[in-house]
């Protein structure tokens, strides 16, 4: 057995990917989500795709409920969290700041506190590309940060802040900080994916959209940008790497403490990683992947740019591949040619669930709409 770890916002998009491949690897999960943008029917999809039922224990919990959680940790010795849950709509943001603030923020202060009084002191964070503001591609782990200008990329930021004081004062905390780029498609197996609520923010869900035609066209946002083509670059990685990255930070972290241990050196770390592909794509480069994957046309004008866009965002990923020996491999796997892999398995999976066996209207990430059970998206 690898153990067993909590998954916060183990239910949603990335986490349920990343529920996936830690109980193919033998780890022992208990998710804790509000649900508040997933639903429970990811559970039966997680089972369905892994066949282990028993793998998984679900509670339903809001993170910033302080006796629910320590109550959790008294009950069961965590190997170590994989902490995904969070609000993560930068409009929605902006209009309820403190919303964000008190989500984000005192979701992970309580969670934090519980950690430290159970003794449980290793840690994943999902944070993001978003706390390098508008700095210089490619963005390296050391890039400056700040210059946020939403509530959640500041709840990132000051997350990652929290959790550098937490270790500055603590040494015995072991804390792998992922930024994550544009984590895009879906699982091969069709059962779980991205699914927005209401007209999707992101590029990429709002392309299927229109490709399985629930959106009449796409509103390129700006073709002035000194790019390539004049549209905004952005390094998509395929949520399965960016999945496959959390076991690989928890399989590092553990490597790193054996070998402080028999070093006889200081078992506590705090490292940060970008989790892109180091090769970004124009909004056109990616309409074109997803257009070659479907074998669809996408209908689209050209609009002004979206305010607070940064003409290119994409990672250097150097620092992976070195802790590769490690091995944190995968994110730097990626190539053009995956582009239309992932592509084609992310139409599938929106392709699926607007097929009339799909109920009219999921939930935001892995949510209760019904895919054909065992539809192959390759
Ligand atoms: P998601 O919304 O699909 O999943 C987040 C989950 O957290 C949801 O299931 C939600 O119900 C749960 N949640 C939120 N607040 C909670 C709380 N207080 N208590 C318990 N559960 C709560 O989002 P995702 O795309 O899977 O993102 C996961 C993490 O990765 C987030 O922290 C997000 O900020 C970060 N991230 C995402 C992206 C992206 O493009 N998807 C990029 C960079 C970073
Ligand atoms: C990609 C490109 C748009 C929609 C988001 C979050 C950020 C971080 C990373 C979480 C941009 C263009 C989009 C559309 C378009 N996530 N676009 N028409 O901008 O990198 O940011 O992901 O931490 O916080 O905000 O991703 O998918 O929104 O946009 O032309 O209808 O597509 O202008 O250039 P972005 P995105």
């Amino acid at each position: 057995m690898a153990g067993h770890v909590l998954v916060t916002g183990g239910t949603g998009y990335i986490g349920s990917h990343t529920v996936v491949l830690l109980v193919e690897a033998g780890y022992r999960v208990t998710i804790v989500d509000s649900l508040c943008n997933s639903s429970a029917g990811a559970l039966s999809r997680i089972a369905a795709i892994t066949g282990k039922p028993d793998a998984v224990t679900f509670v339903q919990l809001d993170l910033r409920d302080r006796a629910g959680v320590t109550a959790l940790f008294a009950a069961t010795p965590f190997d170590g969290v994989i902490h995904f849950a969070a609000l993560k709509a930068v409009g929605e943001s902006r209009a309820k700041p403190l919303l964000y603030y008190d989500n984000n923020l005192g979701g992970t202060l309580v969670l934090l506190q519980a950690m430290a009084d159970a003794g449980c002191k290793t840690l994943v964070f999902s944070s993001s590309c978003t706390v390098y503001g508008d700095g210089v591609p490619p963005l390296s782990e050391d890039s400056p940060t700040g210059l946020t200008t939403n509530a959640y990329a500041s709840s990132k930021l000051i997350t990652e802040q929290m959790l550098a004081d937490v270790c500055r004062c603590d040494p015995t905390w072991r804390v792998c900080i992922l930024r994550y780029f544009n984590p895009v498609g879906a699982h091969p197996s069709g059962l779980i994916g991205e699914d927005p609520r209401g007209v999707p923010n992101c590029l990429m869900p709002y392309v299927l959209q229109v490709l399985v035609g629930r959106l009449e066209k796409l509103t390129v946002f700006g073709k002035d940008y000194a790019t390539r083509d004049g549209t905004a670059i952005r390094d998509y990685i395929h949520v399965v790497d960016v999945a496959r990255g959390h076991l690989d930070a928890l399989a590092w972290m553990r490597k790193q403490l054996e070998a402080a241990k028999a070093a006889g050196g200081a078992t506590g770390l705090l490292e940060y990683f970008n989790f892109g592909t180091g090769t970004g794509s124009t909004v056109l480069e990616l309409v074109a992947a997803l257009e070659k994957a479907s074998g669809k046309k996408v209908p689209m004008v050209i609009g002004p740019a979206r305010a607070g866009d940064v003409p290119a965002a994409y990672a250097n990923i150097e620092k992976v591949r070195r802790a590769s020996a490690a091995p944190l491999t995968h994110s730097g796997e990626l190539t053009h040619t995956h582009t239309t892999v992932f592509c084609r398995r992310a139409a599938c999976w929106a392709g699926a669930r607007s097929t009339p066996s799909t109920t009219a209207r999921g939930t935001h990430g892995t949510g209760r709409a019904k895919t054909r059970a065992g539809t192959r998206c390759r």
